[in-house]
């Protein structure tokens, strides 16, 4: 790992590679930093471009905002290009995902119009609700993940990109218990030329990206790069990945009062989730194995923060349930709906009610730029393998195999910021403050 002045410096331009380009959520992020980078928008939700961060002690007043802080790229400096199975490019698909109004489409137009999705690498039988002809012709895994490499190396010429990063914006696959051939990188590589039925598309990406030096982020819940041959492959190669997931509106809810819920140690019986949207995530999910796949993800949080193993009195027997509902009419504004049975002082119970009537991909957009430039930084920070210091912007944060996963959201921010601050060789900020009162 580097700090301070031996970070690479963010020059050149940063190549951003989205298998899934023509989904809403990757639209709505091309049309946005688009309309930051011409001064029409604000990017609302990035913490990155939004945010600041407290320095030394707080009679200092220190607050640098983050983009001044570490050096990140520049919005100007990022190019585009990936693949979907559908060839619209990406004005079109934009207006497809129906996320936009066209008038905040409209300036993006030409800069959406130029992205031409690429030929994906896609095989039904991981996302069986969806059926696209922008495919790759070869059926030889080993030549799929070649074909990738090459379209990474004609878009690094073409556009003289200096650095990349993969982010994958595609829809969820079908769930996927991790088998021998995710074993480590040899047995990986043996499945590849086997055509193995455990390798999903998203590995064959995941597999191009790490063999061509570039980190690789995963937005959705599929395993991925979250298996030992991959994180082999990564130290490997000297290469960060980070996942998975996005944490953006039911599940950045829970892990918001969950925490707080637990701090004044009240009691949970129940936490019921269900969602209702109509987007083509909706569509996908609508199919019980990639379901099964999200519904995991979405567990996953209550558990570990709520620790019913150390509170059992209070966390030991609480029903958790998360549904989703495909339900065409409401588009990308998704509705979730949370009904938390709790109880307090002798028991009483009582109950919170949140309906969070969101926007998928709004609430997304902004984690798909925060990831993209903060694994840049990493990567120009020699910082390989397994970025849990992202654990932020994920439902299911990937960790080392030894460790659980932090989901409480307030936690995660702290450990983002100490990161930074750790890498700029600035003090760990601990919130004791007793020096504030105390001389030693
Ligand atoms: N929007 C959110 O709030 C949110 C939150 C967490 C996770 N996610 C995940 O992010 C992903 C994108 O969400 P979305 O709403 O944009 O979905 P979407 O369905 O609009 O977009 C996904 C795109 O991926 C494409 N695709 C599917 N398989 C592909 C492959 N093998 N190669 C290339 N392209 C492929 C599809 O054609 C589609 O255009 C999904 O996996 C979703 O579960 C979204």
């Amino acid at each position: 790992m580097r700090r301070e002045e031996e970070i690479h410096k963010a020059e050149g331009k940063l190549g951003v590679l989205i298998p899934g380009i023509g989904g809403a959520v990757s639209t709505t992020f091309l049309a946005g930093v688009e309309a930051v980078r011409r001064g029409l928008a604000l990017p609302i939700g990035s913490l990155a471009q939004m945010g600041t961060i407290r320095l030394g002690k707080r009679y200092e007043y220190r607050a640098p905002s983050i983009r001044e802080f570490v050096s990140l790229a520049r919005l100007d400096d990022l190019v585009f290009g990936g693949w979907d199975i559908f060839s619209d490019n990406c004005y079109e698909a934009a207006l497809h995902a129906k996320v936009l109004k066209s008038e905040d489409l409209e300036p993006a137009r030409s800069f959406l119009e130029k992205i031409q999705p690429w030929p994906a690498v896609f095989n039904q039988a991981f996302v069986r609700n969806l059926d696209g002809s922008n495919v790759k012709a070869e059926t030889s895994y080993l030549e799929l993940a070649e074909g990738i490499k090459a379209d990474i190396d004609t878009f690094r010429q073409k556009n003289e990109v200096s650095r990349c990063v993969m982010i994958w914006c595609g829809s969820t696959e079908t769930y996927l218990e991790p088998t021998d051939v995710h074993n480590s990188l040899r047995s990986f590589e043996e499945g590849l030329e086997k055509n193995d039925p455990s390798i999903s598309p998203s590995m064959l990406y995941a597999y191009a990206a790490l063999t061509s030096g570039i980190p690789y982020i995963n937005g959705a819940p599929n395993l991925t790069v979250d298996i030992p041959a991959m994180e082999e492959l990564a130290e490997k190669q000297q290469v960060a990945i980070a996942g998975k997931d996005f944490k953006t509106g039911q599940t950045l809810m829970k892990t918001i009062v969950a925490p707080g819920l637990k701090a004044r140690m009240l009691g949970l019986t129940g936490w019921y989730s269900t969602n209702i949207l109509g987007n083509r995530d909706g569509l996908v999910l609508d199919d019980k194995d990639s379901f099964k796949t999200k519904e995991g993800s979405k567990l996953a949080a209550l558990e570990t923060i709520l620790q019913p193993g150390t509170y059992p009195e209070l966390y030991g027997d609480f029903h958790h349930k998360v549904a989703i509902s495909y339900y065409p009419p409401r588009g990308d504004e998704k509705e979730g709906w949370d009904c938390i049975d709790i109880f307090g002082w002798l028991g009483y119970p009582m109950q919170i009610k949140v309906d969070f009537l969101c926007r998928d991909s709004i609430l997304a957009a902004p984690l798909v730029l925060d990831l993209v430039l903060f694994m840049d930084l990493a990567q120009r920070a020699a910082m390989t393998g397994i970025q849990e210091w992202l654990s932020f912007y994920f439902k299911t944060p990937q960790c080392a195999p030894n460790l659980y996963s932090e989901h409480d959201l307030f936690i995660q921010l702290m450990k983002l910021k100490n990161t930074l601050r750790y890498l700029m060789g600035e003090t760990q900020i601990t919130h004791l403050g007793l020096d504030y009162y105390y001389q030693s």
